[in-house]
């Protein structure tokens, strides 16, 4: 078993596989089941559990596919480059701060009248349902109905599973930064975007890591498209940003890899008419049916190339709208990049950030473009010569790539960035170090310190160079002058 099965992830995976792990040194991650259970319990927190929808060959090998549906996957830690997560011994973690997707949701607008509910109709409206009874693969949606019961109530809502999640996700930060979580003067602050999901997602936040729900205060950040780079939500405040980017390349891979999955499945139910958008749906509805009703049968219809392939066809349409396919996607990165190297480099006592941990609730979009703003995950980073573009192809799977966006933006997915004072030859040194999804990621030629992480100083050099690259938010994003309140800055945290 993986290490990383130990950490993060365990609050939504753990039950029923660590019965044989040991405890090690008090280190301020979960490390057995009992001890996420017992923090769970006293803090009445239901730890929701997704069984591992696993695919496995003869020889032992195992393909989780819950790890691989990309924004529809419930919260793992990512496996990242392997790096320990653990504090690096002599240190400790003096700040941090986190920029955290929502936690699951019934299905967002664009999934659903895109492909989910076409399909769900056509299955409804289906008068022949006993042709799917016979073939074994198909026979359940014979009677299958929709997860989604009431569109009003439900779409782009948080779900009672994605409630508990975030639940735990506070409990799980809580307990990494014990000494961070309180405040000297005021309440202790937690930002959010103000759509519910962003927003419930935070509230559930609080409750797992203070075991109440007003020891905490949420600051709701409004979502405008005339807030400029002052908001959680960048992509909505930029005009020249086109969340359909990527859908041509998408399309076209969607094409060629579900055309034999139609024919199989046109085989089988030949007046159905399966179509690529009947595939990619119920593809997606392995994910959302885990998240809203803990059902699986889509999750097994599927072989484990055809999983690949649809988180490649995920993996294209994100790198071209919120990836290194976008070229402005670092300028609507920077602003909460430049907002969080402030926070880490203040020191101690400072009056203009009086806490050391500040958690920001947003939306799937913002932490990638943090992570191309500093430069993680970059298909092409050790090729400068090589044109990024050319690292996703849209007619054969990159294998090689490191952008993988189920390892970057699942539910809860998020970036976090801590401030490390290591003790040396008697003096304390600061350093940066990432997180993204709980696995350390080092930065691009920054990466001597313990741990791999950044020596401070070289970090705000690093970050200049990308501020002077970068820093343009409103050029970049063709920002009208008559906007009144125009900025390249977050201030949220300031203020
Ligand atoms: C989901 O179903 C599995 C059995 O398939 C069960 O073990 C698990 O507890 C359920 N999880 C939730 C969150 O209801
Ligand atoms: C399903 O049937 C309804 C009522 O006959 C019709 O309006 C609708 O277009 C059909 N939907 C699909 C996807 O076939
Ligand atoms: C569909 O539901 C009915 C009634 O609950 C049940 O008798 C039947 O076995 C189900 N069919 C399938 C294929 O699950
Ligand atoms: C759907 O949800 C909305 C909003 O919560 C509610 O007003 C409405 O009554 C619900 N509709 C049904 C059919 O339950
Ligand atoms: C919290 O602070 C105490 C006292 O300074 C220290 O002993 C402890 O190691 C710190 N805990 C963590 C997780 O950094
Ligand atoms: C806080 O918890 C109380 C008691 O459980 C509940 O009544 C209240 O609605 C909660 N408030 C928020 C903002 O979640
Ligand atoms: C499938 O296509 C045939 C021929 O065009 C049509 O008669 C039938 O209604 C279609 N079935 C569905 C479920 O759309
Ligand atoms: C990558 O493709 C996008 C979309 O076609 C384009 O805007 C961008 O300039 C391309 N990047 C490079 C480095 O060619
Ligand atoms: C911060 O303030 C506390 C209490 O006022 C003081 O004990 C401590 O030395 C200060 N720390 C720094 C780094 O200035
Ligand atoms: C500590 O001192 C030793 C011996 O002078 C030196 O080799 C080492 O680089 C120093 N370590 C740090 C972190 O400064
Ligand atoms: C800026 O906004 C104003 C008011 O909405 C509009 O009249 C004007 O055409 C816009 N200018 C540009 C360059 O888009
Ligand atoms: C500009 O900012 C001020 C102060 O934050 C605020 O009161 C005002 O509503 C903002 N104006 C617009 C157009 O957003």
């Amino acid at each position: 078993m993986s290490v990383r099965m130990l950490r993060l992830s365990s609050p939504f995976v753990l039950l029923g596989i660590v019965s044989s792990l040991t405890s090690t040194a008090a280190v301020p991650y979960f490390k057995t089941r009992d001890e996420v259970l017992s923090y769970a319990s006293v803090n009445g927190i239901t730890i929701p559990h997704h069984k591992r929808q696993v695919i496995e060959g003869p020889g032992g090998y195992q393909f989780d596919v819950l790890e691989h549906l990309a924004g529809i996957a419930p919260y793992f830690d990512a496996p990242g480059v392997q790096l320990d997560p653990d504090v690096p011994s002599g240190c400790s973690v003096a700040k941090a701060t986190y920029l955290v997707r929502h936690s699951n949701i019934y299905a967002n607008d664009y999934d659903y009248e895109t492909y989910l509910s076409p399909f769900l109709e056509k299955l409804a409206n289906f008068s022949d349902k006993s042709a799917f009874t016979r073939t074994s693969d198909l026979r359940f949606l014979a009677n299958y109905t929709s997860p989604i019961t009431n569109e009003t109530a439900q779409l782009e809502k948080v779900t009672p599973s994605g409630i508990q999640a975030a639940q735990a996700f506070g409990g799980v930060i809580a307990r990494m930064y014990p000494n961070l979580t309180s405040t000297t003067s005021g309440a202790f602050r937690v930002w959010a975007a103000s759509a519910s999901r962003t927003v419930e997602s935070a509230q559930a936040f609080i409750q797992g890591a203070f075991s109440r729900n007003d020891s905490a205060q949420l600051v709701v950040v409004n979502e405008g498209e005339n807030d400029s780079a002052n908001s959680l939500t960048p992509h909505i405040s930029c005009p020249n940003f086109h969340s359909s980017a990527g859908s041509e390349q998408q399309g076209a891979w969607q094409d060629q890899y579900t055309a034999p999955i139609i024919a199989r499945f046109n085989a089988a139910v030949p007046g159905f008419n399966f179509t690529v958008d009947d595939v990619f749906g119920m593809q997606e509805l392995c994910g959302y049916d885990t998240v809203i009703r803990n059902r699986t049968e889509f999750c097994n219809l599927f072989s484990v190339q055809e999983w690949l392939d649809f988180e490649y066809a995920n993996d294209l349409m994100y790198f071209y709208s919120i990836g290194y396919g976008n070229p402005i996607g670092p300028q609507l990165g920077l602003p909460w990049l430049r907002a969080s190297l402030d926070i880490l480099k203040s020191d101690q006592n400072s009056t203009t950030f009086n806490q050391s941990l500040y958690v920001s609730f947003s939306h799937r979009e913002e932490p990638p473009l943090v992570l191309t703003a500093l430069g993680l995950f970059n298909n092409s980073d050790y090729y400068p010569d090589l044109d990024v573009n050319k690292t996703m192809p849209s007619d054969k799977i990159n294998y090689a790539r490191v952008w993988k966006t189920s390892e970057i933006l699942p539910f809860l997915g998020h970036l976090g960035l801590e401030r490390l004072e290591c003790a040396a030859n008697g003096t304390s040194s600061s350093y940066v170090r990432a997180l993204v999804n709980s696995a350390p990621i080092p930065i691009p030629g920054c990466q001597d310190g313990p741990g791999s992480s950044c020596a401070l100083d070289e970090f705000g050099q690093y970050m200049s160079q990308r501020a002077t690259l970068y820093g343009d938010f409103i050029g970049a994003c063709g920002i009208n002058d008559t906007v009144t309140n125009r900025t390249d800055l977050l201030g949220i945290y300031t203020s």
